[in-house]
């Protein structure tokens, strides 16, 4: 049978390679990212980090990891992180931590941006995933009324509040023809703050199925 976290940690480590002395590295958020921080951390190199949320800062610290404040940073040479559902033009669905806005602005801060998963995040279609929404507490009813206009069915995450304390409702059933036309229509709504449609952001994805590493890279993969 599959061990789905062996995968992960798999595709951590490996993609954990690509780290050098003196980069400044992005930490994503989630389990296979929490395996990347270790991998990272068991190489001791002389790097510095920042977060895309504060489990991801704290497991950081806490294994020796040099993290700062991304408010002081503009760029990070590498960022590692998860993803729900990736294709294969590296277009991928992320969010299913509630973490996707960080994790966007640091993708976007990003020289290279490597995404690392089991391969059950490996889809011919992004549109199964359901798409989390960051939301404004404040506009949560209006921006809830305009979402239910672009997906069939729209579930608020219970008791929950991100790093940022928003709100996210999570979007079931969407067109994935046409996906930058969602995403603007998504960040047209006053009160969205962010989405977890990443369409141009990642560069290259590492993704272990059954102990087997394959790497993607952006426009070098068959569609
Ligand atoms: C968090 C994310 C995660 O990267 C994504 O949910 C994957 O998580 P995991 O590695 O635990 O499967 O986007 O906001």
């Amino acid at each position: 049978m599959t061990d789905r976290d062996a995968d992960k940690r798999l595709a951590a480590a490996t993609a954990v390679d690509e780290v050098c002395d003196n980069m400044l590295v992005g930490l994503g958020t989630g389990s296979t990212a929490a395996h990347a921080i270790a991998a990272l951390a068991a190489r001791k190199l002389r790097i510095d980090a920042v977060a895309t949320s504060e489990a991801s800062a704290a497991l950081a610290t806490s294994l020796g990891i040099r993290v700062r404040d991304f408010a002081t940073v503009s760029r990070v040479d590498l960022a590692i992180d998860g993803a729900d559902a990736i294709d294969a033009r590296l277009r991928a669905v992320k969010g299913a931590g509630g973490a996707m806005l960080r994790e966007k602005v640091v993708a976007a801060s990003a020289g290279r941006m490597i995404v690392i998963a089991d391969g059950s995040k490996r889809v011919a279609r992004l549109g199964g995933a359901p798409l989390p929404v960051e939301i404004l507490p404040f506009a949560a009813a209006f921006a809830t009324s305009r979402l239910a206009q672009l997906f069939v069915r729209c579930v608020e995450r219970q008791d929950y509040r991100t790093d940022n304390g928003n709100i996210v409702i999570d979007g079931h059933g969407w067109d994935d023809a046409a996906p930058h036309a969602l995403a603007d229509a998504l960040m047209a709504i006053p009160g969205v703050v962010g989405h977890g449609l990443f369409l141009s952001e990642i560069d290259a994805a590492y993704i272990a199925d059954d102990g087997i590493v394959t790497r993607l890279e952006r426009g070098r993969n068959p569609r």
